[in-house]
């Protein structure tokens, strides 16, 4: 069967590598893809919103199932658009997608269905907002209710600067995301990343995962979209696990269900793990970038079958395996990231530093230009490795790193710390 992914970063690179190894694939496309994913795929030069373009495409080409990456189609309907047309697909419908498309929509459904959650308010008047910050005081969070590529969230640590969130968003900075804020609880806790592959009615959890959200060693500094993940997240406990499946995910999923509008494709829930136990802090409709990479690795099981489980409702009797190995990815940015940064800087050292055991190294904004590999966005290369423990993982990872030739780039020194101060813990 011949498959389309739709999406040009890391993640479709590591979705691209693990279709690519399942016998049921015939030829892979990818739009519009990478230098890296080009390895592996064939990449088409059509946008992703060009849903027209992408029909087309799929009737040329004879595609049997098309993979859906990133939230703008996902949000912008593509799924409908490819369901009318008879052309199955890995995502959800537009009104499921609202999950991640409107954090006031997951809120309400969230006290409708008793899911945890962080208490709040919805606004689309600044006077309101800030009253309710004045009562409820710092620190405090402040959210643009619509997609605003990771960027729509503020974590406020005094009211003044709430205020001022509530200011900047309804000044029109994120645009029509910004015609509502959500305002709600500062959450005390430690993130992770759950991941559940839905089909409308049966979820079904994949392998645990946390991302490093700051740019900088330690977790300081700004919030990106995720410099580094490894799976398992030790930190996720079966019994967490199961107490998020139990009180979060699948509620959800019912609630979607109810609502007429089930969800399919991945569900991505943001956790904050509270005292009280996991909170949500918000949902995806996607699988996570770069936690994807390390999931993919980790995946023993062939993916595509699970994928059309999800669009053919037939998930209750899909199994999945995963390898006992750890799964630890880097990601390499450009200097600048998450600001501005330069473009079309030359990466040397790639070959190198996939032949070392163990890695691969997914790309997440790059572009070929003859044999050269350029920069071309801000989170350039997921450096990955597997490894017996999350110590040899990384070790591994970061002598991949090294042997990459990049000096306009830069990465985390750190990523997994906190996995592995856990298995020494219990060593
Ligand atoms: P989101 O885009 O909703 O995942 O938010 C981005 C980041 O902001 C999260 O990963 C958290 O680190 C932080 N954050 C969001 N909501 C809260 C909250 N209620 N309490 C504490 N931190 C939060
Ligand atoms: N790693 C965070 C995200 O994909 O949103």
């Amino acid at each position: 069967m011949n498959i389309l992914v739709i999406g040009s970063g890391g993640r479709e690179h590591a979705l691209c590598w693990k279709i690519r190894q399942s016998p049921l694939c015939g030829t892979l496309y990818c739009a519009p893809g990478n230098g890296g994913i080009a390895a592996v795929a064939e990449c088409v030069a059509l946008a992703p919103m060009d849903f027209d373009a992408v029909v087309a495409f799929c009737r040329e080409k004879e595609i049997g199932f098309v993979v859906v990456g990133p939230e703008d189609p996902l949000v912008g309907g593509l799924v409908d658009r490819l369901d009318a047309e008879g052309i199955a697909s890995f995502g959800p419908s537009a009104a499921a997608a609202q999950l991640e498309g409107s954090k006031g929509f997951t809120k309400d459904l969230c006290t409708e269905w008793n899911i945890p959650t962080a208490a709040y308010g919805r606004f689309s008047d600044a006077a309101k907002a800030k009253e309710f910050i004045r009562k409820k005081g710092a620190p405090i969070v402040v959210k643009a209710d619509g997609l605003a590529a990771g960027k729509g969230v503020i974590v406020a640590l005094t009211a003044a600067e709430a205020e001022a969130a509530i200011d900047e968003i309804f000044s029109g900075r994120f645009g029509a995301a910004g015609a509502e804020v959500v305002v709600e609880e500062f959450l005390e806790g430690e993130e992770a990343s759950f991941f559940a592959l839905c089909d409308g009615k049966t979820a079904l959890p994949l392998a645990t995962a946390q991302d490093h959200k700051r740019a900088f060693d330690g977790d300081q500094g700004p919030n990106t979209g995720g410099m580094g993940a490894y799976s398992p997240a030790p930190v996720m406990t079966p019994g967490l696990c199961a107490r998020a499946m139990r009180e979060i995910i699948e509620p959800t999923v019912k609630a979607m269900a109810a609502r007429g509008t089930p969800f399919k494709g991945v569900l991505y829930a943001g956790l904050m793990l509270t005292a009280e136990g996991p909170k949500l802090i918000e949902y995806n409709a996607r699988f996570g970038d770069p936690e994807c990479q390390v999931l993919m690795m980790r995946l023993d099981s062939d993916v595509l079958p699970l994928l059309m489980a999800t669009h053919d409702g037939t998930l209750a009797s899909a199994a999945l395996r995963w390898k006992d190995e750890v799964a630890l990815t880097v990601v390499m940015a450009a200097n600048g990231y998450p600001g501005d940064y330069k473009k079309n800087t030359e990466i040397k050292g790639l070959a190198a530093a996939g032949a070392i055991d163990g890695v691969e190294v997914f790309h997440a904004g790059t572009k070929a230009e003859g044999p050269r590999i350029l920069a071309n966005g801000g989170r350039v290369l997921n450096v990955t490795a597997t490894g017996a423990g999350t110590v040899e993982a990384q070790a591994r990872a970061y002598r991949a790193v090294a042997a990459i030739d990049w000096p306009e780039g830069f990465c985390r020194r750190d990523i997994g710390y906190r996995a592995i101060e856990r298995e020494k813990q219990n060593a």
